[in-house]
């Protein structure tokens, strides 16, 4: 028979301790995109509820967004980044396959101690991140752990598509996540559909676009492309379920819930959740996506940030996350604000 091995021991709960956001300077109004797409301001504001949404500018790169999000969340959660002990970092556009960018951010936020990795999971990926956050401080993996939210979406964004030029965006969010007394981080509710796989993807495999020398590929950028249509059905019905799950398992029901965030994809799926999901008057909802666009993973916590800023959700609230999007892939969980 082999020795024993040891296990950690974590803190008996895990809470979101401090929030932060980096929104890109540039705001971007419908008229300066309706031309290549053959659209119009009142179309796009009327199926998606966008009026204008930040597009990032050269130097607002993945890792600067990150750095700046990450040092406001620490700041608010009264930490050094010395005391992270792992960086999650869910993106899907940081364009090298690579390393991840998780170690680079590390790196210029002062600490090379901690472990630092990148997620793929979509508009999704935060609320993973989160998930994955809680238990390590639990089970005794790390005591303080990053979790970065981030996207340039328009580095791969095709501006003459008509099904994504208006919709995606740039920005980054953060939140620490610590040990805590009582729970501040309910139980996740995720999942995937991999049949609906090509629904929200990138258009073009790498391979395809650098090809050999015997078969030069097309040279062309890959780009991000959805079915709009699937994806706004899935989304509006199948969600809400998702969302309910996550109050149940967390033992809340919705007269104890103060705050909605679901995932900044359309504001009409956003208003078509609130209404399956039956949610009473007095629930906040968070509706960021108006003036920033869709920022995949760095839509809810953008999203809660602003809430907390604008004091429409305050420190001890109840607050339902859930984000969704390509994989298909979801992610849901009860937290407490911090
Ligand atoms: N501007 C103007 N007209 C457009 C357009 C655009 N950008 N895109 C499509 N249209 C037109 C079509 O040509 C079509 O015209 P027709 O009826 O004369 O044939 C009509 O609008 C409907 O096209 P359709 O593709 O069925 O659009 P839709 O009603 O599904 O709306 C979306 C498109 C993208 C707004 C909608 O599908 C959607 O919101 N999907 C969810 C997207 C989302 O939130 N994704 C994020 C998930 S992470």
């Amino acid at each position: 028979m082999g020795a024993t091995i040891a296990t950690a021991t974590g803190a008996p709960h895990a809470a979101i301790l401090g929030i932060g956001a980096y929104r890109p300077r540039r705001v971007v109004p419908n008229s300066a995109v309706v031309d290549a797409i053959d659209s119009s301001d009142e179309w796009i504001q009327q199926r998606s509820g966008i009026k204008t949404r930040r597009w990032a500018d050269q130097d607002e790169s993945v890792q600067m967004m990150s750095v700046e999000a990450s040092r406001i969340a620490l700041e608010r959660a009264g930490l050094d980044a010395r005391q992270i002990d792992c960086i999650v970092v869910a993106t899907v556009s940081h364009l090298l396959q690579t390393p991840a960018v998780a170690t680079a951010i590390a790196h210029e936020l002062g600490t090379d101690q901690a472990a630092a990795f990148d997620i793929s999971a979509a508009c999704s990926g935060f609320c993973h991140g989160i998930a994955l956050a809680s238990d390590f401080v639990r089970a005794g993996s790390a005591r303080h752990v990053l979790v970065i939210g981030v996207e340039r979406l328009t580095d791969i964004l095709d501006l003459t598509d008509r099904g994504t030029a208006f919709i995606f965006a740039d920005g980054a969010g953060a939140a620490v996540v610590g040990p805590s007394d009582t729970p501040g981080i309910g139980p996740v509710v995720w999942g995937s559909d991999g049949e609906q796989f090509d629904l929200i993807r990138q258009r073009e495999d790498w391979r395809d676009v650098v090809g050999s020398p015997e078969a030069p590929g097309s040279g062309v950028m890959p780009h991000l492309v959805m079915q709009g249509n699937p994806v706004f059905r899935w989304a509006s019905f199948a969600m809400a379920k998702i969302g309910q799950q996550a109050l149940d398992r967390a033992g809340i029901t919705l007269d104890d819930l103060d705050v909605f965030v679901p995932h900044q994809a359309n504001m009409r799926i956003i208003d078509a959740m609130a209404r399956a999901m039956k949610l009473p008057a007095h629930v906040r909802i968070a509706r960021d996506i108006a003036d920033q666009g869709n920022t995949s993973a760095a839509s809810v916590p953008l999203a809660l940030d602003r809430m907390i800023e604008e004091g429409e959700a305050r420190s001890g609230d109840t607050a339902l996350l859930i984000a969704f999007g390509a994989g298909l892939s979801y992610a849901a969980q009860v937290v407490r604000v911090p």
